[in-house]
């Protein structure tokens, strides 16, 4: 049989068929529905091969001239969205090859030379990756900016820490904003981290063994920008390790952002009272009318689960892979499209609620003053007496109980009843419990003393940038 007894059907991988490809199997088939998202990382890849090949003299100069032209034309139809992404296409590897065959005929079938669609795919999705990182990196440095910034104009704000959501030590405010900005920190440093190991060009792997012709590496890695270039064909088609490495930094800025949600939500709530929300960025009930939800928090407490399950969907689909390239890796893309759309979006909306919303400070003042926050610096006092810790602390344990029972707090006890546990105690102990003073006290590399947390906001600020 000749090849041109073979029924086609116009698939560029026809040749070697009979029978009709069953319309199933296009619609099943296809990513171009979604993957159409790389066309503009797809077009630079073919361009860059397309320069190497001229330089290389695969193909002349001016056929590629012809190319390149032809690859901007294409772009900018799409750019319009005047390209009609049709199923029949199958992915936007084959949308674009079509497309340049269509507009200068035979010549376009010399692009895909000495390449497959498998390191194609791989060098997209790179590019993708790569630009992603630098999107969501400039979201979180805004964040980071927003929460230094209310840190710095509400220095002066003392409000209860907590462990266990129970009321635990005075703290600055601004220290607690800041701790949400070394988290980011963080995720700026796995985001850069990942960034390592996306910037590695996979083209020139071809489909699984490497290529015939002559191909410069180095030239198309420089071109595209990419540090270094893959060494082992067979690991460039088929490693999904850079997609897992951007959904595992989501996943953890999400769980981030989701715990900052989780504080406004209950910050918000009539029981503490502590922050106002604007209405701008709240949502009202359908049969309730004194209700104003923090629905936006919420979304981004529970988006964070999708961005988790994202994250699992590609480990388990990468999980007893045979090398190299399996279809199954299609299924690579709507998990990471999705995690970048929603980590994006959350970010925004997050840093849009922080700008907006406002702290009760007279709230956050009465907080400290109740719940025997300063009981370690009153051990602490004993302690700076003589007594061990551990006596200190079960002295100060039986106050506790004790005001508990008269309804008071420590600056409510006379000097009699503190020398009743302990006779060490003097008048100078209530200046000693003062919650400001508890506060600047812990003025240690790391603690929460207005010195050493204005100096936090310094670094941060020179480190955000
Ligand atoms: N659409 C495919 C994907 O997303 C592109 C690579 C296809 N390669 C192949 N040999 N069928 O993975």
């Amino acid at each position: 049989m000749t090849k041109n007894e073979g029924v086609t059907d116009n698939k560029l991988w026809g040749g070697r068929f009979r029978e009709k490809t069953d319309k199933i199997v296009d619609s099943f088939n296809a990513s171009i529905s979604y993957d159409r998202r790389l066309y503009s990382q797809d077009i630079a890849g073919s361009k860059a091969h397309c320069r190497m090949m001229a330089k290389q003299k695969i193909i002349s100069g001016e056929e590629a001239s012809q190319i390149l032209a032809a690859l901007s034309e294409i772009e900018n139809e799409m750019d319009r969205g005047e390209f009609s992404f049709h199923e029949a296409y199958e992915d936007i590897h084959s949308a674009v090859e079509k497309a340049l065959i269509e507009k200068i005929g035979i010549l376009g079938e010399k692009l895909h030379t000495g390449r497959s669609r498998n390191d194609q795919v791989a060098l997209d999705l790179r590019l993708y990756v790569r630009e992603a990182i630098e999107k969501v990196n400039l979201l979180i440095r805004e964040m980071q900016k927003v929460l230094t910034d209310l840190a710095e104009k509400n220095i002066d704000l003392v409000l209860p820490g907590y462990t266990h959501l129970q009321r635990a030590q005075p703290v600055l405010l601004a220290h607690h904003l800041l701790a949400y900005v070394e988290m980011l920190k963080r995720d700026r440093q796995r985001l850069q981290g990942n960034l390592v190991r996306v910037n590695v060009l996979p083209l020139g792997s071809a489909a699984l063994a490497g290529a015939t012709f002559k191909l410069d590496r180095d030239m198309v890695a420089k071109e595209l920008g990419f540090g270094t270039i893959s060494d082992n064909s067979m690991d460039a088609v088929s490693d999904r390790d850079f997609v897992l490495d951007f959904l595992f930094a989501a996943s953890t800025l999400m769980m981030h952002l989701s715990r900052l949600s989780e504080e406004i939500v209950i910050w918000s709530t009539q029981e503490f009272n502590f922050i106002r929300l604007p209405d701008e960025l709240c949502t009202g009930s359908s049969i309730m009318p004194q209700k104003k939800n923090p629905d936006l928090p919420e979304l981004i407490r529970g988006k964070t689960g999708r961005v988790y399950g994202h994250l699992m969907a590609l480990l388990t689909t990468m999980k007893g892979l045979p090398l190299t390239y399996n279809k199954d890796m299609q299924e690579d893309k709507e998990s990471l499209f999705d995690a970048v759309d929603t980590v994006e979006q959350c970010l925004m909306v997050m840093t849009r609620l922080l700008k907006k919303l406002s702290f009760n400070k007279e709230v956050m003042k009465k907080a400290i003053d109740k719940g025997y926050l300063v009981a370690t610096d009153l051990a602490d006092y004993l302690v700076g007496r003589g007594l061990t810790f551990r006596k200190a602390h079960q002295i100060v344990g039986e106050m506790v109980l004790y005001g508990i029972g008269q309804k008071k707090e420590f600056n409510q006890f006379s000097l009699d009843e503190m020398n009743r546990f302990s006779k060490e105690i003097e008048n100078n102990v209530y200046a000693w419990l003062d919650p400001a003073q508890c506060v600047e006290r812990r003025n240690l590399p790391g603690g929460t003393a207005s010195e050493r947390v204005k100096k936090s906001i310094k670094k941060a600020k020179r480190e955000i940038g």
